[in-house]
């Protein structure tokens, strides 16, 4: 997946460039699994874009805030629920890793289905409810963050 302004931009160029930043950690993951990587790449893989993805639900909060955008707390919460389901999903997946060695069939398949939660999840929530925040925020002169 390849971010574009066209497609994904919400208009204010470093919450862009930290999108592009979480296309381009997905796009490693989904390399990992392709070229069937280790376990061990995977969760580095997994591991990266989770970090990355809770310090840009960070800065975005700061922005809200700063804008006293309207939905600000429900964008958190939305931003929570994301968080903690995939903090467990990848610790269940780490779990079932170790007692498999992660080559059964049930090991791919739970990586697969994950990768594209990972990526429906975040498509969506930036062409929506990022893209409406733009919206609101473009419409107030201050510092153009
Ligand atoms: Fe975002
Ligand atoms: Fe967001």
């Amino acid at each position: 997946m390849v971010w574009t302004e066209e497609e994904f931009g919400v208009g204010m160029p470093l919450i862009d460039s930290q999108h592009c930043n979480i296309f381009k950690l997905l796009e490693d993951l989904v390399g990992t699994m392709r070229r069937q990587g280790t376990p061990a790449e995977l969760g580095v893989a997994l591991d990266g874009l989770l970090e990355y993805t809770k310090y840009h639900f960070q800065a975005e909060k700061m922005i809200l805030d700063q804008y006293k955008y309207p939905d600000a707390e429900s964008h958190g919460i939305e931003h929570q629920i994301f968080t903690d389901k995939i903090t467990k999903r990848i610790n269940e997946f780490k779990q079932n890793m170790m007692k498999n060695d992660g080559d059964n069939g049930d090991f791919k398949k739970m990586d697969l289905e994950l990768i594209t939660f990972l990526g429906d999840w975040l498509t969506e929530h930036i062409q929506k409810r990022d893209r409406d925040y733009g919206n609101y925020c473009r419409q107030y002169p201050i510092s153009p963050l």
